[in-house]
């Protein structure tokens, strides 16, 4: 009895503790991150011109900053909107810069801390820990989201397989959820991966919110049951799961991988430049402190090198391969390396335009399509262009809301409207592989 009272106790301390550092009364140490971004501003930045692209390059050159979009500065080019991160003691000349050489620019966030407490600073006080009801319209911790990976694993024996294809840098799983009705091992299948860049957080909510959906309404939806049906999804929701956890912890906008470079001082490889097609050509870079260095070789990082190897072992009933990233609402398809026509670019581009039109009908929100050359910007091959070059017929990389205004800092709100609206999407690609799309086959025979 005794015990009781004194943990009685013990709680309503705790709790009091907690009442009190979730509001303002918390000193320095509350604060997320340790108040690293306190002052940093976000740019938008709209060159009109060379000349002003030239000067843009030359000005962003000179300071350290985080680029948001594009993600090099080697890609920037006139009519299209720079958008960047800049440390506060940098905000001050860049705004100067800017000014004196009449360049077109915004400030999107005037304090990027501000704006991180805004969204994260009630995280202690939310349901997101408990532990009966998985809340999807908030962001989890890498923890959290394994956690519940096992929890739908033992609660769906019928429709869901949980396995792990391999470990990462720090020698975490990289755990895959396969879903669909086991009658059928050859059955075609589609692989669905999320969090391959750290800090694009909507991409792994969208992977569980994908798998919530596809189990909720398997009973009741007669699409989603055939899908299920007729079809295996490989759901990936956190890839990079070394970067996902340095940027909950450490980073909020950290992006790349997080291994170890022998001469440099810093961390990381872009996941997404780390693929074998044209490997760190345009668009990546060779040097590993850059945000889109290549890494030392290609399939360098251990989960690349795994997501790889997985798709290349089930090449033959993998028809789709669809990469989820943020931010820019687009929807993409290969090449990335080069302006050229796909083989199959009929059934693609169908698939493409179906897509956006069921994403369009849950909202009215307008995504642009097509191949990323063109559609973004030629970079070196990304996991689009290795997965088509693999086989792969429908390879996809989305970029999810928004088109800057919150950019990496889409609010929790935006959580549901955004994976409603994606998941028409998937789903209409998905439905697609049950149709027959007749395409050249002399020149693309694997289809
Ligand atoms: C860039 O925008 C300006 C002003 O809107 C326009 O006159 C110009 O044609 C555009 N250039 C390109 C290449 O789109
Ligand atoms: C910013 O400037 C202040 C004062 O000049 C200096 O103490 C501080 O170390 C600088 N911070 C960074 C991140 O450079
Ligand atoms: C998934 O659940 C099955 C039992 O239904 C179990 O045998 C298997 O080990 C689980 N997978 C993982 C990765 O825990
Ligand atoms: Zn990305």
């Amino acid at each position: 009895m005794a015990l009781d009272h004194r943990s009685v106790f013990r709680a309503s301390v705790l709790l009091t503790c907690v009442i009190i550092c979730s509001n303002v009364l918390c000193p320095v140490g509350a604060y997320l991150y340790n108040n690293r971004y306190a002052g940093d501003q976000v740019f938008r930045i709209t060159p009109s011109n060379d000349e002003e692209v030239r000067a843009v390059k030359k000005i962003l050159g000179h300071i350290k900053v985080d680029l948001w979009q594009p993600n090099s500065i080697s890609l920037i080019g006139h009519n299209a909107t720079v958008d960047v991160h800049v440390k506060r003691n940098d905000t001050q000349g860049l705004h100067a810069r800017l000014k004196q050489k009449r360049i077109d620019y915004r400030v999107f966030i005037s304090n990027l801390q501000k704006e991180i407490e805004k969204q994260t600073g009630y995280r202690s006080s939310r349901k997101r820990r408990s532990e009966s009801q998985y809340d999807y319209e908030v962001y989890h911790s890498l923890e959290e989201i394994q956690s519940w990976m096992f929890e739908i694993n033992r609660t769906h024996p019928d429709l869901v397989t949980m396995f792990s294809i391999g470990k990462s840098y720090e020698g975490r799983p990289l755990y895959v959820l396969q879903l669909g009705k086991r009658s059928r091992p050859q059955k075609k299948s589609v692989w669905i991966d999320c969090g391959v860049h750290a800090r694009e957080w909507i991409g792994p909510a969208f992977c569980q919110w994908f798998v919530k959906e596809t189990l909720g309404s398997y009973q009741y939806d007669s699409v989603m049951r055939r899908l299920l049906n007729q079809l295996n999804f490989y759901i990936m929701p956190v890839f990079n799961v070394d970067g996902y956890h340095f940027s909950w912890t450490t980073d909020r906008f950290w992006r790349k991988t997080r291994s170890k470079n022998h001469k440099f001082h810093c961390r990381g490889v872009d996941a997404n430049r780390n693929w074998k097609v044209k490997w760190c050509d345009e668009g990546a870079s060779s040097h590993p402190c850059d945000d889109t260095y290549c890494g030392p070789y290609p399939e360098s990082e251990p989960e690349v090198k795994a997501v790889a190897n997985f798709l290349r072992k089930h090449k033959k009933r993998v028809k789709a391969y669809i990469s989820i990233h943020a931010y820019a609402q687009m929807l993409l398809y290969p090449y990335s390396y080069k302006y050229a026509t796909i083989p199959n670019f009929d059934c693609v581009e169908s698939a493409a335009h179906n897509a956006v039109t069921a994403l369009y009908s849950a909202y009215g929100v307008r995504y642009r399509y097509g191949p990323a050359s063109t559609t973004l910007y030629v970079s070196s091959g990304s996991s689009i262009d290795w997965a088509y070059r693999n086989g792969i017929p429908y390879a996809f990389a989305f970029e999810l809301r928004d088109t800057g205004y919150f950019g990496f800092l889409l609010p929790e709100s935006l959580i549901n409207p955004t994976c409603t609206e994606t998941l028409r999407a998937v789903k209409a690609i998905a439905s697609g592989l049950l149709k027959k799309c007749e395409t050249n086959r002399d020149r693309f025979p694997y289809i």
